[in-house]
């Protein structure tokens, strides 16, 4: 199990042939560990890890806060499309701050804030030795939160309004599962573009409550999986056009009445597929409106755009500047002291919870 734990921690890494303790009178890191795959709750344990030797070109990481995300149970329950080596350490996402750099790293210094550069981390831990390239550099000047979620959702919400149709101010968008963290960066993201959003939710007992939430985050329109049958919808395009964009986090039902709304020759988007349902499109949805289905993977893109440092930075600036203008928030959630990580990870799994579970470590 020993060698394992120092495994993990160094990511991608190969295990070092020495480990040394983090400091010696520190306490030991601890992680949430799974070696096999399963339901999240049965599988993940918080184990004590060791922390790898730190190299020439690592980066000694004090972890402070990782969210828990839809895509890290698939990883835990071996149903996503990339899966880490087991044992491994859970979490994709987070933010830390650099406590020591080896010899050759020259773009950061103790004190920093980094994130993960890519999927696969393991970021569920209190510390860790990473190489420099698996982090990114991200301003200490922004709310924790917003650094913790700042990796994969917004950087979602941002490509998908800015890479498949060129929007205008006025122009709108349509998405369902709105309240999930993407959809609360799409209508934050696109409120500040001057872009209409049309917001897709399912029913729910506190509905009016989380209308409003949405509304004061700058949603144009809030309405129910249900609403997008009903003849009402003509009233929400008396005020603004149909929409070019439509962005499917779900599948199955709601993203066939969802198609129905898209102008002709619009582009639906899809991310996510919270229903575990296909997507089935009309016939007529070809012939007759010529819609473009297209899909988007965060993961990707990052791949895809190794070499352009220049569009990451780019859009890293933009969601930084977003949020330092108080136009981007971290999504609603709900803080958890890592020994917490059992209801956290129960309750990440529940519908309607409209709040994403953050590890505070
Ligand atoms: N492709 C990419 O690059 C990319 C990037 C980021 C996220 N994603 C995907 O986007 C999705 C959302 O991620 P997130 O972090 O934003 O999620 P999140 O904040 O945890 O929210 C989950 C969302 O899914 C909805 N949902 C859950 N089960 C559903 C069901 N059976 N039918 C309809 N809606 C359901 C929830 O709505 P209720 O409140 O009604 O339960 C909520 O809106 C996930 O599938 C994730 O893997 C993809």
């Amino acid at each position: 199990m020993q060698r394992a734990a120092a495994r993990v921690l160094r990511g991608a890494r190969t295990p070092p042939a020495r480990t040394r303790s983090a400091t010696a009178r520190a306490p030991p890191p601890r992680g949430l560990l799974y070696e096999r795959h399963g339901e999240p709750a049965a599988v993940v344990q918080l184990k004590d890890l060791e922390v790898a030797e730190l190299r020439d070109s690592d980066v000694h990481v004090k972890m402070l806060a990782a969210p828990i995300n839809p895509a890290d149970i698939n990883m835990i329950q071996g149903t996503y499309a990339i899966l880490s080596p087991l044992p491994a350490v859970g979490g994709n996402e987070g933010v830390g701050e650099v406590l020591e750099v080896g010899r050759r790293v020259t773009a950061l210094k103790p004190g920093d804030w980094v994130i993960p550069a890519a999927a696969g981390v393991g970021t569920w831990r209190t510390q860790g030795v990473f190489p420099e390239e698996m982090l990114l550099k991200v301003p200490s000047d922004i709310p924790v939160l917003c650094a913790a979620t700042l990796s994969v959702n917004p950087c979602t919400a941002y490509r998908m309004l800015a890479d498949f149709e060129t929007l205008a101010p006025g122009d709108s968008v349509i998405q369902n599962a709105a309240n999930s963290g993407v959809g609360q960066a799409v209508i934050q993201i696109a409120k500040a573009s001057g872009i209409k959003t049309i917001n897709v939710v399912r029913d729910r007992p506190d509905l009016p409550k989380l209308v409003e939430r949405l509304m004061a985050l700058g949603a144009d329109h809030v309405i129910t999986e249900e609403m997008l049958r009903k003849p009402e919808m003509k009233d929400i395009f008396k005020s603004i056009p149909k929409p070019r964009l439509a962005l499917n986090c779900v599948g199955g039902k709601s993203t066939t009445e969802m198609l129905r709304h898209l102008q002709p020759k619009g582009t639906m988007v899809t991310y996510g597929g919270m229903a575990k349902q296909p997507v089935m499109v009309p016939v007529s949805t070809f012939i007759f409106r010529d819609v473009r289905l297209r899909g988007f993977w965060m993961t990707q893109w990052k791949k895809d755009h190794a070499q352009d440092q220049e569009s990451l930075t780019s859009m890293m600036d933009a969601l930084c500047q977003l949020i330092r203008r108080g136009q981007l928030t971290a999504p609603a959630c709900t803080e958890v002291p890592l020994q917490d990580y059992k209801a956290a990870l129960e309750a990440t799994m529940k519908p309607f919870a409209s709040s994403k579970q953050i590890l505070l470590f």
